[in-house]
């Protein structure tokens, strides 16, 4: 598996997931090395590992760690179904958690009448299978994108849709790190993404690492950078995307897409064909994660509001179809109307 020079927020090495921490970064680089696939759900859940893409990944490698201590059969369809329920219920909204999962089980459907030892090694073989392709993904994804920018755009992007977020290279930073390596790109504008920073924390750390040039803004800036003619595109993943070429991703997108609308700023969405959901016609059947009010009131246990403050915490925002300029995904860029398009790309 190709692996130079990219930060890699999920791995499996002699029977642990390797996860990142990604709620120590930028601070500190702590590697947790998980055997228990409880603890691995609990660590998607507490965004340890986060980003679509990662978090199927993660899952993924968390059925190998389910079954990797059974030494008999007798209770293996029981076991599985409890992990992949365990894994299924971290978090609801990024489509590629029950896609990998799904993966999964076809895998073990296939292999299960074989010997344990035999069904282990598929179910491995089918986690870095996933994570060879995301990487793949990402850099067509990278290379298809950079071709829709002009020379010497800045881009705006939002959260984290970084190598952070996926097996490797990312996707909307994956377009980021292409138009670079091109020399078509000026800068970034990185929003900070209130509640939880990814755009601050994560996304500022790997362009640092690259050495790529970008800024950081907090979220209320970018209308009026885009209204002093500052951006030239803004581009971010997706967590979700329904046949009609609505897109789930992360709170704030939908503000960001109706301002770069209003200033006739193209919005492009990146992101692999695993975050497809033929299942949902529209965005309106997206499950969209709220999660606790605490993470809007304090910042890593700092209160910032007075005690007994209410908040709302919804993580995940819906853009309509109608606000995106194409989405880059590895199959090509796709145009409106997006419901042709879609259909086209889907196996
Ligand atoms: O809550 P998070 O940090 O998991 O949200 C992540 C995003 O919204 C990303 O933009 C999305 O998952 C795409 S990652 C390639």
């Amino acid at each position: 598996m190709e692996r130079e020079r990219l930060i890699t927020p999920v791995s499996y090495r002699d029977g642990a997931v390797e996860l990142l921490d990604q709620t120590r970064l930028p601070q500190e680089t702590v590697v947790l090395k998980i055997r228990d696939y409880r603890e691995l759900a609990r660590a998607i859940r507490e965004m340890r590992v986060r980003g679509a893409p990662a978090i199927g990944l993660a899952a993924a490698y968390g059925v190998v760690l389910g079954l990797q201590d059974l030494e008999d059969k007798a209770q293996l369809d029981r076991r599985f179904r409890e992990v992949l329920e365990e894994l299924k219920r971290t978090r609801p909204t990024a489509v590629n958690l029950t896609w990998a999962l799904e993966r999964m089980a076809r895998v073990y459907r296939r292999e299960r009448r074989r010997g344990l030892a035999r069904l282990k090694e598929a179910l491995l073989a089918e986690a870095e299978e996933i994570h060879r392709e995301d990487i793949e993904a990402n850099r067509r994804i990278g290379r298809f994108g950079a071709e829709l920018l002009p020379e010497g755009v800045t881009v705006l992007t939002h959260c984290n849709a970084g190598a952070l977020a996926t097996g490797g290279y990312g996707t909307a930073l994956g377009v980021v790190r292409s138009a670079w390596e091109m020399g078509r790109l000026r800068k970034v504008l990185v929003s900070e993404t209130r509640p939880l920073l990814q755009g601050a924390r994560l996304t500022a750390w790997e362009l640092e690492q690259e050495g790529i040039p970008y800024e950081l803004i907090t979220d209320g800036m970018a209308g009026w950078l885009m209204a002093r003619g500052e951006v030239g595109a803004v581009l971010v993943g997706a967590d979700r995307i329904a046949r009609n070429g609505d897109i789930a991703n992360k709170i704030g997108t939908y503000a960001l897409a109706v301002l770069a609308h209003y200033h006739q700023i193209p919005f492009y969405v990146a992101a692999p064909t695993s975050t497809l959901d033929p299942a949902c016609p529209t965005g309106k059947e997206i499950p969209l994660e709220e999660r606790s009010p605490e993470e809007v009131t304090q910042i890593r246990g700092l209160r910032l509001a007075p005690a007994g403050a209410k908040a709302r915490n919804p993580a995940f925002d819906v853009t309509p179809h109608e606000l995106i300029s194409a989405i880059i995904t590895e199959r090509g860029v796709l145009r409106p109307p997006f419901a042709e398009a879609i259909a086209d790309v889907l196996p």
